[in-house]
């Protein structure tokens, strides 16, 4: 049996990585997906690679305008939004004394307030169509404790941790679950990036913070993707109706709590 039969989701952020293969997982389980990212075109790929039950929409986390139209396109063109996943973030870093203003304004805009009102977007909508709703908010090992020269990144996703707490409180009784997933290390693109720079400042060789990372987790290996896919759906069905603002570790072991 398909567990999310007849749903719709809202996935930001889908057009690569994680929350491309969440679409993936979506729509295995039976669910039409919105593709929304600010990378259109890459957006538009992956919806025509995924099927007829993805589509894709342009959208920008930091900007109103954008949120508002592609909660009410998604919501008109899939007949309503069940899930959200709140999973568009960026990854900065750098030592202490080198963060920039800027930088951290870009941050906290993406990956703190994109997740806010993209959340309060959908809630409005959830609330209006009085069918509840399930929430899934990207955090990270990373929201769990601080890292040297990840300050900026670390510290938007404990806010993220916060904010699901907060919301899931306000949201349960709409019917409206709101939930998190804490990643530990998951490569892809995104590792990519986080290994260029500590090639740089750690003076390492390309490809040697990946091995060392991969090594540390208890399970053996650096996370894929896929390994997140399970515990993404469970928190969409109905199993996990009486779960409210909690955040999971999937992350092979690398955290408890
Ligand atoms: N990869 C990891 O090791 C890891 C670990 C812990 C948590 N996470 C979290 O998981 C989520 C997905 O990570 P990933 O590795 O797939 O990242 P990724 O960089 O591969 O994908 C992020 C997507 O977000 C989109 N995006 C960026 N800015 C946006 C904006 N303003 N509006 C809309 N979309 C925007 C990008 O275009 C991209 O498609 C993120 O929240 C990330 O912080 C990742």
């Amino acid at each position: 049996m398909m567990r999310l039969e007849g749903k719709t989701a809202l996935i930001t952020g889908a057009a690569r990585g994680i929350g491309r293969a969440f679409a993936e997982a979506y729509i295995r389980e039976g669910a039409r997906v919105a593709i929304a990212d600010i990378d259109i075109d890459q957006a538009e790929d992956t919806a025509n690679a995924l099927g007829d039950m993805a589509s894709s929409v342009k959208m920008d986390v930091t900007q109103q305008d954008s949120i508002d139209q592609a909660v009410n396109t998604t919501a008109e063109s899939l007949g309503g939004i069940d899930i959200l996943i709140n999973n568009a973030a960026i990854f900065t870093a750098a030592p202490l004394t080198e963060i920039t203003r800027q930088d951290f304004t870009r941050t906290f805009d993406i990956n703190v307030a994109g997740t806010l009102f993209t959340m309060q977007a959908v809630a409005r909508h959830m609330m209006a169509r009085g069918k509840g709703g399930k929430i899934i908010n990207m955090a990270s090992q990373a929201g769990r404790r601080g890292e040297p020269l990840v300050a900026v990144y670390c510290a938007t996703k404990a806010a993220v941790i916060s904010l699901t707490q907060s919301a899931g409180l306000n949201l349960i009784e709409h019917g409206i679950n709101v939930n998190a997933i804490a990643p530990g290390v998951v490569d892809g693109d995104h590792w990519d990036g986080v290994d260029a720079f500590f090639a740089k400042h750690e003076n390492k060789p390309l490809g040697q913070k990946k091995k060392e990372v991969g090594a540390a987790v208890p399970y053996g290996r650096m996370g894929i993707a896929d390994d997140l896919t399970g515990m993404a759906i469970f928190l969409a069905t109905t199993e996990a109706d009486y779960i409210v603002s909690q955040c999971f570790n999937v992350d092979g072991g690398q955290w408890m709590s």
